[in-house]
């Protein structure tokens, strides 16, 4: 099971994330954590260059095919594999964000980015996608707040020093594939508390785990 999360900055996904690994670990799985950019090891030296506030010199399309390729080998070399041994995945952004940063908020290309984005995950689709949704500014003081305490290299980033504006197509561009994939994206308040959120994801994790394993046992039964 591949579960994504998705979001402006600042809107929890990381620490959503966190959270239903450490639960699902609590309970006797062995999920893998895992996020983009930078979830292999040639990932990471992309997201170096990618969150560098200094590589402004980068065009709106290679931005697009360096987020790509960080997916193709994050995809390649550890998402696939884990799937394979039966894990559950759960990675911090995903194919929406190059739909919502590089589609709607930069403006290249919206229309081919979904293929573009079957190319490089060779099809392998999210099986249930949490967009956690606040107002720009709230995402963006948090954000900002999280990098101070942390004293991250990353403050400031590429995306983080972008217009309101960019954020707020970002943010209505989520909301919008939300409501067009309501089977698979589950739009929640990120303005609520962080246990409330958790306690939903929690409930909607369990449902397709359960549905999951009905469909299992109805398989090997139709097999028997
Ligand atoms: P993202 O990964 O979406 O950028 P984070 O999970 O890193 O967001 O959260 C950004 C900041 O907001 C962190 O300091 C985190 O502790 C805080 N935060 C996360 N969820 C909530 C929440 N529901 N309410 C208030 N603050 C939150
Ligand atoms: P990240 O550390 O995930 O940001 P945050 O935790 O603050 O949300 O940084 C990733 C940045 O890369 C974020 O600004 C969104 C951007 N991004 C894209 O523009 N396209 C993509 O396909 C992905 C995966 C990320």
């Amino acid at each position: 099971m591949l579960i994504t999360f998705e979001g402006i900055e600042g809107s929890g996904k990381s620490t959503q994330a966190e959270h239903l690994e450490a639960n699902l670990r609590q309970r006797g799985l062995d999920p893998l954590l895992s996020r983009e950019p930078g979830g292999s090891p040639l990932g990471r030296e992309l997201r170096r260059i990618l969150l560098n506030s200094g590589s402004t010199d980068l065009t709106d399309e290679a931005e697009l095919f360096l987020y790509l390729a960080d997916r193709a080998q994050h995809v390649a070399w550890i998402i696939s594999p884990a799937l394979r041994q039966g894990r559950i995945v759960i990675v911090d952004r995903y194919i929406d964000s190059t739909v919502a940063y590089q589609g709607c908020g930069r403006g290249v290309h919206p229309e081919v980015i979904p293929e573009l984005n079957r190319i490089a995950t060779r099809g392998v689709y999210p099986d249930l996608t949490f967009v956690l949704d606040v107002e720009e500014q709230t995402g963006l003081e948090r954000a900002k707040g999280r990098n101070a305490a942390s004293g991250s290299q990353e403050a400031e980033g590429r995306f983080e020093a972008e217009a309101l504006a960019f954020h707020q197509r970002v943010r209505q561009e989520y909301r919008r594939m939300a409501a067009a994939e309501p089977q698979r994206i589950r739009l929640l308040d990120g303005s609520d508390s962080a246990d409330r959120i958790q306690a939903r994801i929690l409930e909607e994790v369990e449902a397709g785990l359960a549905e999951r394993t009905f469909d299992a046992g109805n398989f090997t039964e139709g097999n028997t």
